[in-house]
């Protein structure tokens, strides 16, 4: 886990602007930084000591600190094979024009979308900020975790029943169905449903299902029990992450993925705010919403039952921001039910 330092002068090199934004969680680090590192030459040391502190190391893998406890094993695989997403989705049930037309109707998109032949499209959130105006985000995130997704499940996604939970415009859930999977994707946006509606139209797959539905009424008698469940995004728009995650595991087979927003320090912590549902990213309705730090998501992990999981390693520094100051991270859950 990055210190504090760490990611203050992580972000400086990836952004000096961004540091004006992180001023309120860094203030004590900002002054002595913004004094000390002017000019290029040091700031290009700054980056090879960067890379050396974020290259992947095995004991990352599995790390969970202090809540190591008898009966849990931590993963201390390799990296898996390369996964590459299928980009651009394939066109097949409309033209170019039509897309445009279509996908003129909403005025916002979670996501860009790339069609063989075009059009390719910019995602277009509400509030723009270093998240959103990073078109390339969800194919880093894709090249980040999925290697990990497929090779927890024997190396293929053929086969596989998926659950993508908080699916949004349905990126997830379109990139595991046209890898073999068979997937539900749900999101309690009316509108977001119908845009993955669109896109799978557009794509012409056929395993794989929408639903409105919001995250509070996921059951098993509904839904059925799925190889994979993606909790991707939504933890931190949600009151309870600790409940959430007993609700996501008792949905999960085999494996589940946990990918959130972390409060950035090294206490095992959830730091509540208030969320008004603003933007099509946000919490549905106006309330409280829970960041969990990296060491209380681990915690939380051990506590629902977890058997072995471990945080995906940072591979390359070709990543949204977040992901590189750890702000972010993945995690892999895996139950092995069968075994
Ligand atoms: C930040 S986006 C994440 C989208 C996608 N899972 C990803 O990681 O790329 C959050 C999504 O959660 C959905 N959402 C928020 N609260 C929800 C709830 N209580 N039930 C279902 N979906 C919810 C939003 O509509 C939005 O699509």
């Amino acid at each position: 886990m990055p210190s504090v330092l760490q990611k203050i002068v992580l972000v400086y090199v990836l952004d000096p602007h961004s540091l004006d934004d992180l001023s309120h969680r860094y203030e004590s680090g900002l002054s002595w930084l913004k004094k000390s590192v002017g000019g290029e030459p040091l700031k290009s040391i700054l980056s090879r000591i960067i890379s050396r502190l974020f290259t992947p190391k095995k004991e990352m893998v599995g790390n969970f600190g202090n809540t190591e406890a008898p009966g849990f094993t931590p993963v201390t695989t390799g990296m898996p094979p390369r996964v590459a997403p299928i980009w651009p989705l394939p066109r097949v049930g409309m033209s170019a024009s039509d897309i445009l037309s279509q996908f003129g109707k909403f005025d916002l998109w979670h996501y860009g979308y790339e069609f063989e032949g075009g059009p390719a499209l910019l995602p277009s959130n509400l509030r723009r900020d270093h998240l959103t105006g990073n078109r390339r985000r969800p194919l880093q995130r894709f090249q980040h975790f999925m290697p990990y997704l497929v090779d927890a499940l024997g190396g293929s996604l053929k086969g596989k029943r998926i659950l993508d939970i908080a699916c949004n415009s349905g990126f997830w859930s379109i990139q595991c169905a046209l890898l073999g999977a068979t997937v539900v994707g749900f999101d309690a946006r009316s509108e977001l449903i119908e845009q993955a509606e669109l896109v799978k139209k557009i794509v012409g797959t056929e395993n794989v299902d929408f639903l409105i539905l919001p995250f509070e009424e996921m059951t098993l008698e509904k839904l059925g029990r799925f190889d994979a469940v993606l909790n991707l995004g939504i933890l931190y728009h949600l009151p309870d992450p600790l409940a959430a995650l007993f609700a996501t595991k008792a949905m999960a087979e085999t494996v589940i993925v946990v990918d959130t927003s972390l409060w950035a320090t090294d206490e095992p912590v959830v730091h509540y705010h208030w969320e008004e549902p603003v933007d099509i990213r946000d919490a549905v309705s106006a309330g409280i919403v829970g960041y969990p730090s990296a060491s209380a998501l681990e915690l939380m992990l051990r506590h629902i039952g977890i058997p072995a999981a471990y945080r995906v390693p940072i591979a390359t520094d070709d990543m949204p921001q977040d992901y590189l100051t750890g702000e972010r991270a993945t995690w892999i859950g895996l139950l092995d039910r069968a075994a």
